[in-house]
């Protein structure tokens, strides 16, 4: 399958260049921009290399990329072909004797740039890159440093409206640089402009698709597994239900073991549901463990955030440890995990070192996962898959709609939704007042005609340790407050508040109240993240 290889300089745009090029029908895979350029990083498949942007300056503190990249040839021996992004172009420029410097002058935002492309000659490699482009467009820019100087061999074939270079091609070689961020929607026609590199330059074949990932997958999963068992923790979030989903589908639906735990910490009903969709999946070895006493009894009195935390995530790997002990499967057995491709990619500092983050909380230093890992026994069959590629990859293999476009729940589940201790009673209460304020958002719809559900990325309930005093018929009540959380997010890194329409909330508080009687007033969180976090503990 041809390939795209990104080097990451740590732009906080790098993922979107990766998505961008997925979303062409083209595999991209993105590597730290300093890393060795080795046989297998530059694999065969691999036709053309991106360097991103950064926040770091060429003449400070930004990473090089791996000198190697100047020299490197593709599988038929050709030159492999470069573009710089930003940063990426600098770093061309400062790497092979051009210069870039701070200016006074920076470029931020939209701003218009001037192609050459009509005084060009046909058919060469620079016509065919800069068929991607209109002969004027507004692009996107974000940099401080400038092109002062191109490096011997490259030539300036765009130039923004301030007069700096924004396009620039090596003259022979199928090197281009961009001074501006294609990749970002505010570029006009930007994704003409990746599809020139990677259509016309690298010659990429359209091989990336969800069915051609289920062959592959299928294929490597047969591979991998043999006969020996497979063992998949599934929390009942969209990322296990479609791991398991794609075990279940490519083994024997004998060899695969499906254990969930249900801590009493769950949403209303959801043991059942997930219970119900792992067998339409066709699964044999489903193993819920019910171990709501355990967890209860342990956060007995608890009433501190981390401690609560704490107790739970030791709990989960005791009785993990116990139940996959009784299961009894042999040593060979492999561990699955639904890890995706970006919990791969360490968080923040942009630069895909893979740090082998899991990403249920409860997983986390679980010393069977661990100990798995060291033996090379896990399976991850969602590692190459973006969030938004899991879902389309979850419809592909028949996993139900509810379970695919179902908020994200916290591993720690309602316990982070409980301020104040943990018990039965608030348990109960909280799951009936949440699955009430969920129901009516499936059943509404906002202005735009799409259902309140799947305009908000995740919404639920909160119990606070707090009563209020009201009316009931001519009783004075002491209820509890419940609050109601609703957000609008793209990855949970920062969230804005669902801006309901007022008669929604009022109509759903109504509901609530009349229907839970310990519940005497219901309040809307309108913070956004930050300052606030999602979960309120
Ligand atoms: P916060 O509250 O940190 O939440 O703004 C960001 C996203 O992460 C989820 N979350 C968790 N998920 N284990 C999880 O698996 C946890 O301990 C946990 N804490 C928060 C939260 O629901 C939101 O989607």
């Amino acid at each position: 399958m041809d390939k795209i290889l990104i080097l990451d300089f740590g732009s906080q745009t790098t993922q979107l260049i990766a998505r961008r090029i997925r979303d062409l029908g083209v595999y991209t895979e993105i590597v730290p921009g300093d890393a060795e350029l080795t046989d297998k990083i530059v694999s065969a498949d691999v036709k053309g290399i991106i360097l991103s942007g950064s926040p770091e300056s060429v003449n400070g503190t930004g990473a090089a990329p791996d000198k190697k990249i100047y020299n490197c040839t593709r599988a038929d021996g050709s030159t492999m072909p470069l573009l710089g992004i930003c940063y990426g172009l600098q770093r061309m420029t400062h790497d092979l004797g051009g210069k870039v410097e701070s200016l006074p002058h920076t470029e931020y935002g939209r701003i218009e740039v001037k192609t050459n492309k009509e005084a060009l000659p046909h058919q060469t490699h620079i016509s065919k890159f800069l068929d991607g482009f209109r002969v004027s467009f507004t692009a996107w820019m974000s940099h401080g440093d400038t092109l002062t100087q191109l490096a011997p061999g490259f030539k300036e074939h765009g130039t923004s409206v301030t007069g700096y270079p924004a396009v620039a091609a090596h003259e022979q070689k199928p090197w281009f640089g961009l001074q501006f961020h294609p990749e970002v929607t505010h570029c006009e026609n930007g994704d003409d402009i990746l599809c020139a590199f990677v259509f016309n330059v690298c010659g990429c074949e359209k091989s990336w698709s969800m069915e051609h990932y289920i062959e592959e997958l299928n294929t490597t999963l047969k591979e991998y597994a043999g006969n020996n068992p497979v063992l998949l923790l599934i929390s009942g979030g969209v990322d296990s239900t479609v791991a398991g989903a794609a075990l279940l589908k490519a083994l024997n639906p004998e060899q695969v073991y499906l254990m969930y735990m249900d801590t009493g910490l769950m949403r209303k009903n959801e043991t059942e549901n997930v219970s119900a969709i792992l067998e339409n999946l066709g699964a044999k070895n489903v193993h819920v463990i019910m171990c709501e006493n355990e967890f209860l009894s342990a956060l007995k009195g608890k009433t501190d955030p981390e401690e609560k935390r704490k107790t739970i995530g030791d709990l989960f790997i005791t009785i993990q440890e116990r139940e996959v002990a009784r299961l009894k499967l042999p040593d060979s057995y492999l561990l699955a995990q639904g890890t995706l491709y970006t919990d791969l990619i360490e968080s923040g500092k942009g630069v895909g070192k893979k740090a082998h983050v899991i990403k249920s909380h409860h997983n986390v230093g679980s010393p069977l996962v661990d100990a798995k890992r060291k033996a090379g026994k896990i399976i991850e069959p969602l590692d190459k898959l973006y969030k938004d590629e899991v879902r389309r990859l979850g419809r592909f293999l028949g996993v139900d709609e509810d379970a695919i476009c179902r908020h994200p729940f916290p591993g720690p589940g309602l316990a982070t939704r409980i301020l104040g201790e943990v018990t039965k009673t608030r348990c109960d209460i909280l799951r009936e007042a949440d699955a009430i304020f969920i129901e009516e958002l499936k059943k509404r719809k906002s202005p735009r005609e799409v259902f309140l559900y799947d305009e908000i990325w995740q919404a639920f309930a909160i119990l606070l340790p707090l009563r209020s005093v009201g009316v009931a018929g001519d009783e004075r009540k002491y209820g509890y407050v419940l609050a109601l959380r609703a957000i609008i997010s793209s990855d949970g890194m920062t969230a804005d508040v669902y801006p309901f329409e007022s008669h929604d909330l009022m109509e759903i508080s109504a509901r609530i109240t009349n229907s839970v009687k310990e519940i005497g007033r219901v309040i809307y969180d309108i913070s956004s993240k930050p300052p606030a976090t999602i979960e309120w503990e």
